[in-house]
């Protein structure tokens, strides 16, 4: 059977929209996440659980996806429970997507479990922080990660969560997963032999992965978990397993992770390159602009620069540096024009 990178056969790629699955009357609840990955975590607690071990969930927020993993769970009547961990630390920029009477640094649990109130007898809720999880609740069944983004976080996640995922029954849900400046998720899942990519979820940025072997022993290859010190070479074979399957609507949205990958890697003038070559279609230049405006841009500005943005801190340091130059030069003319009077 021919394997890929990792050693893994390749598997049978769902990607699908979910439309077919029709959602209950939910509570509307401020979020993060599409419709369609609405609908792939409802379906995934109502069709695919079958109480053979825990539901958790490690990044709530206001409790979004936890109410359609909630609500599938209860038109299947199930036994097994919903784990919800957060640090429900209200952020700033969280204030950009609810109106509610929240200040960067408030507790957010309250808010959350107003949400989620119909379903409060099916959950266990834990402020923590990620790092700090202890996980004492035997098996798990689904495991929904919208917190970790970055390889020290996944890998942190899976040295806690590990020995609970069952080889053959255990299914992953990575959001994030197709949002490109989380590509260290892609890239360090793709070189991890345990776990196996089968769901991607259309109109989202999710993706699934089937736990096909124990997730024991994940420090055995300490290259997997630094992708800023993997080699050109091995960073194009990983990218190439990464994309080439993808529908173009998931691929379009996860293929800048190659150069954001590159770049980091230190392969500098291979990233620009990339960045300036590629017919970046217009949603992907959309995205880069939106960017740009963000504190993103600081440490990615060559490769913005290489698809012609710069951001509005450019053109402020630029102003200013015109201005001092005006300055010396005023100062150089008039200190000659006084030593020639004199
Ligand atoms: C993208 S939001 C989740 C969105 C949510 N799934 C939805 O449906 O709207 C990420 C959440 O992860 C939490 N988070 C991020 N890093 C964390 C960490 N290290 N430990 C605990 N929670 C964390 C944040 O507080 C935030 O609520």
């Amino acid at each position: 059977m021919p394997t890929n990178s990792s050693g893994k056969p390749p598997n049978v790629l769902c990607q699908s929209d979910f439309s077919d699955i029709t959602l209950p009357a939910l509570n509307p609840v401020p979020g993060m996440i599409s419709a369609s990955e609405q609908r792939f975590l409802f379906h995934m607690t109502r069709d695919f659980c079958a109480d053979r071990g825990a539901v958790v969930e490690v990044g709530t927020w206001l409790g979004k996806s936890t109410t359609a993993l909630a609500a599938g769970l209860a038109a299947r009547n199930a036994r097994q429970k919903l784990h919800c961990y957060d640090r429900y630390c209200w952020k700033a920029f969280h204030s950009e997507i609810a109106d509610l009477d929240l200040r960067p640094g408030d507790d957010f649990q309250p808010a959350f479990e107003r949400f989620l109130a119909p379903y409060r007898d099916r959950m266990r809720v834990t402020k923590t922080d990620l790092s700090e999880i202890v996980w004492k609740g035997g098996p798990i069944e689904l495991l929904v990660l919208d917190a970790p983004k970055k390889a020290s976080t996944l890998r942190n996640t899976l040295e806690i969560f590990g020995p609970a995922l069952i080889p053959g029954i255990t299914k992953i849900v990575f959001q994030d997963y197709l949002y490109f400046p989380s590509y260290e998720l892609a890239a360090c899942l793709a070189r991890l032999p345990s776990l196996d990519r089968t769901t991607v979820v259309l109109d989202g940025m999710s993706v699934a992965f089937d736990v096909v072997a124990p997730v024991a022993n994940i420090d055995s290859d300490d290259g997997l978990w630094r992708p800023e010190s993997w080699t050109a070479h091995e960073i194009h074979i990983a990218w190439r397993q990464i994309l080439e399957p993808l529908e173009p609507s998931a691929r379009v949205l996860l293929a800048a992770g190659l150069p954001w990958h590159l770049y980091d890697a230190g392969h500098v003038a291979e990233a620009v390159k990339l960045m300036h070559d590629t017919a970046w279609v217009p949603s992907q230049h959309e995205q880069f602009a939106r960017l740009a405006k963000s504190r993103i841009y600081t440490d990615y500005r060559p490769l913005f620069q290489a698809v012609g943005l710069t951001s509005a801190w450019d053109h402020e340091l630029r102003a200013r540096w015109r201005a001092g130059r005006r300055w010396l030069s005023q100062l150089f003319t008039s200190r000659s024009r006084s030593q020639r009077a004199a």
